[in-house]
């Protein structure tokens, strides 16, 4: 990501602030619109928490754009945590595409193309780490498994 897009990004993050919680309603009721299989996987949550922590992590990876190191680790966490969710790969695009949805609805004529692919590296970014994260974590026990296998007795 450039300087320049870092900036749109967090430039535009706070124009949706004050409407952050309608934003949040508004991204999950696109989102089991665009992909109703995903419902199912928040059918014992509670989701007024679960719009706030999702907000709040948003803001904390956004005022973490500069120090993408230490942010990194806890991504990680998170994307192992979402597999564990049973959160596949495709469910992430469709994820990215209600956020960009929910983004473009709520900034209006501040939604330009600069702003649009800020936004979506921002979240290539984020959701890479995580998949790459929850992708290690399922081949580990089977790497495990492998190299026992083959270790002389
Ligand atoms: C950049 C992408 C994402 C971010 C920042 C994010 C953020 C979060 C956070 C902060 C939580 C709270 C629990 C925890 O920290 O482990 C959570 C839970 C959850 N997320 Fe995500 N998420 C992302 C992508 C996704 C995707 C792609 C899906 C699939 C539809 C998803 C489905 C869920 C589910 C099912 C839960 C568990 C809710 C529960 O506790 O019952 N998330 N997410």
């Amino acid at each position: 990501m450039t300087p320049e897009q870092k900036r749109l990004v967090r430039h535009t993050w706070d124009q949706v602030a004050p409407m952050a919680e309608a934003a949040a309603d508004m991204f999950y009721r696109r989102l089991f619109e665009i992909d109703p299989d995903t419902r199912q996987l928040f059918r014992a949550t509670e989701m007024v928490a679960q719009r706030k922590k999702l907000l709040q992590t948003l803001s904390f990876a956004i005022n973490g754009l500069d120090d993408l190191d230490g942010l990194a680790s806890k991504v990680e966490d998170l994307g192992r945590r979402h597999a564990g969710y049973g959160v596949t790969d495709a469910h992430y695009d469709s994820v990215g595409a209600a956020l960009v949805w929910t983004l473009e609805q709520g900034l209006g004529h501040a939604w330009t193309p600069a702003v649009a692919s800020a936004w979506t590296e921002v979240y290539a970014m984020l959701s890479g780490i995580m998949r790459t994260a929850a992708a290690r974590a399922e081949v580990a026990p089977a790497k495990r498994v492998a190299l026992r296998q083959v270790r002389p007795m």
